[in-house]
């Protein structure tokens, strides 16, 4: 039987086994087929009889090839010079950065055809796509590099197409031009979160494929949509669907971050997010009465409260208490008071005031987590003074990923940064949260890590960069993952 078919990857989605076809032709090729709407009745057969978050979506998708990584009118997208002009590695990814993927609206369709384009000209590779989106369709591509051994768990490499907005007019150079300077600093939104990391897995293979490296476990490099939203119908549901336990995933990589300093940074795990809402809620009256128990004054005695449980938290940090193993909480808003028109009022005394708080629970100090539910409950919320609260967001205290000799994955990662020249620091845990949360709360081994060092971390803010010089060094760390974890068996 073909490999290939007996794949559970087949199921209800596309999928091609490619050939090498030249970049030029394969371009060529491109901005002829995607200048076309696909037409409906492509997309007709994966639809039918399909449930919304079933492993497909509403099609079709559209991608016009002039919004492929093609500059804007009127952008600028170099310094006279740079030693990295016309480096083939480096063009690729400044055309994956030129993708519109920015919310409210990112344009998945585009990003997704363009990998598509990539692993077709790699050739070897085996591409599918899927959706769980409700109303829109948001592909995620799934590049499967087939192993000799299909029966053994797999390697995932995963990253997010979508990037979060920017606002240009703040910007040195235009986030979406993907502009070089002389010395290779490339600008643009998404240069270090993550589309470094979805460009280097395929770089990676591409250069494997050349020195005729043949895995012996299959790899799959998936392009997730909606990280940046924390969408359900993102990640979430691509773990918990058929399509996923087929691939049977034994070990992922997900996004990094950068480092200043020369030595790498790898996680192992993140703090469980919690927005709490606490709502004090009491008689409004005027405000020349002293009245007692109000909804300010009861709130008030809240905000005393966590405050003090604030400190004793800074308290462990200051003795020397590594902060990645102790909670945090932070107040994010304040909200109360009568308005008209014109502002507040002075002389009326509200029904409700609220507080909102950030807490983050580290999964290495779960009893913090147990601690402040209980003083929600008791101090913090208490029935007895009406005050009600609510979580926005109540994330799981996830499993941390075991970083020593015990996890086989952990000793071929550390090897593999090791031996191609670089250092590395300790295993962290990340403070933002990210997709893999969702493996290791399945107890699957994920590492967060991106191969970019001497870098000021700019995730999410202005002048967000990634040096081409840097970008390049990090394909070979790559390689060496990729070819011993795939080795492993
Ligand atoms: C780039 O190089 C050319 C040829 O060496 C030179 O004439 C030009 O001035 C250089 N441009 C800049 C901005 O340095
Ligand atoms: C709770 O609300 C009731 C009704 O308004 C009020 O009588 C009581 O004093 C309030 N209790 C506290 C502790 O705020
Ligand atoms: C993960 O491992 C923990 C500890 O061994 C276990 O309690 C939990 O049920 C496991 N979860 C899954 C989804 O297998």
């Amino acid at each position: 039987m073909d490999r290939g078919s007996e794949s559970p990857l087949l199921d209800g989605g596309r999928s091609t086994r490619t050939k090498a076809v030249s970049w030029l032709r394969l371009s060529a090729a491109l901005l002829v087929l995607t200048s076309i709407v696909v037409p409906a009745a492509l997309w007709a057969n994966r639809s039918h009889g399909a449930l919304p978050g079933d492993g497909d979506g509403a099609g079709p998708c559209h991608c016009k090839a002039s919004d492929m990584g093609d500059p804007p009118p009127g952008c600028i997208t170099r310094s006279e010079n740079s030693t990295y002009d016309g480096n083939p590695l480096v063009e690729r990814f400044r055309r994956y950065l030129r993708i519109r993927t920015d919310h409210p609206e990112p344009n998945y369709c585009c990003a997704v055809a363009y990998l598509r384009g990539i692993a077709e000209d790699i050739g070897g590779l085996e591409t599918m796509e899927v959706s769980y989106g409700k109303s829109t369709y948001k592909p995620f591509l799934i590049v499967t590099w087939r192993g000799t051994d299909p029966g053994l768990p797999s390697i995932l490499l995963n990253s997010h197409t979508d990037v979060v907005q920017a606002d240009p007019s703040n910007w040195r150079h235009d986030p979406f031009c993907a502009f070089m300077e002389e010395n290779g600093d490339i600008f643009a939104r998404g240069a270090q979160d993550c589309k470094d990391s979805g460009m280097h897995y395929l770089e990676a293979i591409r250069e494997l494929k050349r020195k005729s490296f043949v895995p012996v476990r299959t790899i799959h490099v998936v392009y997730t949509p909606d990280e940046e939203i924390a969408g359900e119908e993102g990640f979430e549901s691509f773990v918990a669907s058929e399509q996923f336990r087929g691939m049977n995933v034994g070990v992922a990589i997900d996004e990094g971050g950068a480092t200043p300093g020369d030595s790498f940074r790898v996680f192992r795990g993140e703090k469980a997010a919690w927005w709490l809402t606490i709502t004090a809620f009491g008689k409004s009256c005027h405000g020349s009465v002293m009245l007692q128990n109000g909804a300010i004054e009861n709130l008030i005695k809240s905000m005393n409260s966590i405050m003090a449980y604030r400190q004793t938290l800074l308290d462990l940090v200051a003795a020397g208490v590594d902060d990645s193993s102790v909670a945090s909480i932070s107040p994010t808003y304040l909200s109360a008071g009568v308005t008209t028109a014109t502002g507040y009022v002075s002389n009326i005394q509200p029904e409700q005031a609220s507080a909102g708080f950030d807490i983050r629970i580290s999964p290495l100090a779960p009893e913090e987590g147990s601690d402040i539910l209980n003083l929600i409950k008791t101090e913090w919320a208490p029935k007895e003074r009406n005050m009600s609260y609510e979580f926005l967001q109540f994330g799981e205290t996830e499993v941390v990923t075991v970083v020593d000799d015990s996890n086989p994955w952990w000793s071929l990662l550390k090897n593999a940064i090791l031996e191609s020249g670089h250092m590395l620091q300790e295993p962290l845990l990340a403070s933002a949260t990210s997709d893999s949360r969702n493996l290791r709360l399945r107890n699957i081994s994920a590492f967060n890590f991106a191969a970019v060092s001497n870098t000021i971390d700019r995730v999410h803010g202005v002048d967000e960069y990634l040096n081409a010089g840097i970008y390049l060094a990090g394909v070979p760390v790559f390689e060496n993952i990729i070819k011993a974890f795939s080795s492993f068996s």
